[in-house]
């Protein structure tokens, strides 16, 4: 089964694709955490990627589509046996929806459901701004809604925890105009498909997980 969780940054789609792969038999393709790997490991991707992210600007197209498929492929007979694979992230434009539906096609599959994070902007900004991620395993935290046990430490598996580089207010603020300049309007492209349902995003991590459920029809 193939899912998108779309939503503007900080809506929660990482912390929902966790629960969801602790729960289920479930993987992730995130195109954010593949290229934040690429940058940490000073790959030639990473190197190209890095300029546009720290600004908060979709990384090209052509960087993006090809590393999806490569991920895609690893999973594709799992998919079609029923698990759960999580495009997090991606598509992010209309360009990228397209080559979606194509590249899916061409695999004889389909996105079977689109999940949209309903979420203020006012607390997108909150979130990010106080957001912590884990050096070592990705976990994430917040300062004050999901704060570590420890100051500064995972509670997963004890590594140092620090703040992505794009995680500044001036950042998410291009971030989310970015969002709504190109993005939002995959929307409509997915609600006219009939495959989109909303979730509030505004709830607690344990309710989002609930409502997916539900609206999954499980
Ligand atoms: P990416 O890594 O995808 O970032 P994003 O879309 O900006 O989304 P975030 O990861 O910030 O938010 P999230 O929804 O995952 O929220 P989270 O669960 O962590 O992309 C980064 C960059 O990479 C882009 O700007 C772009 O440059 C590039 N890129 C990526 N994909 C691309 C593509 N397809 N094309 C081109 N470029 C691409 O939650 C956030 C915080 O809130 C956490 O602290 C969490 O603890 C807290 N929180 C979460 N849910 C709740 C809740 N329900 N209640 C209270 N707190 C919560
Ligand atoms: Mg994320
Ligand atoms: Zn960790």
């Amino acid at each position: 089964m193939n899912i998108i969780l779309l939503g503007p940054p900080g809506a929660g789609k990482g912390t929902l694709s966790n629960k969801i792969i602790d729960k289920k038999e479930a993987v992730q393709i995130a195109t954010g955490d593949i290229f934040r790997y690429n940058i940490s490991n000073e790959t030639e991707l990473g190197l190209k990627a890095k300029s546009y992210m720290d600004k908060g600007d979709l990384v090209p197209d052509e960087l993006t589509i090809d590393l999806v498929w490569d991920a895609f492929d690893k999973h594709k007979d799992e998919s079609k046996e029923g698990k759960i694979i999580l495009f997090d992230g991606f598509p992010r434009n209309i360009e990228q929806a397209k080559a979606l539906d194509l590249g899916m096609e061409e695999r004889n599959q389909k996105i079977d459901h689109v999940v949209y994070f309903n979420v203020d902007e006012e607390i997108l900004i909150q979130r990010i701004t106080g957001r912590r991620v884990c050096t070592n395993c990705g976990a994430t935290f917040h300062v004050t809604n999901n704060p570590p046990k420890k100051e500064g430490i995972c509670d997963k598996c004890g590594s140092e925890l620090i703040q992505r580089n794009d995680d500044n207010e001036d950042t998410v603020k291009n971030r989310i105009d970015v969002y709504n300049a190109h993005t939002s309007v995959l929307i409509d492209y997915y609600k006219e498909k009939g495959i989109l349902f909303s979730i509030d995003g505004t709830n607690s991590p344990d309710e989002v997980f609930e409502e997916f459920l539900d609206k999954l029809g499980e």
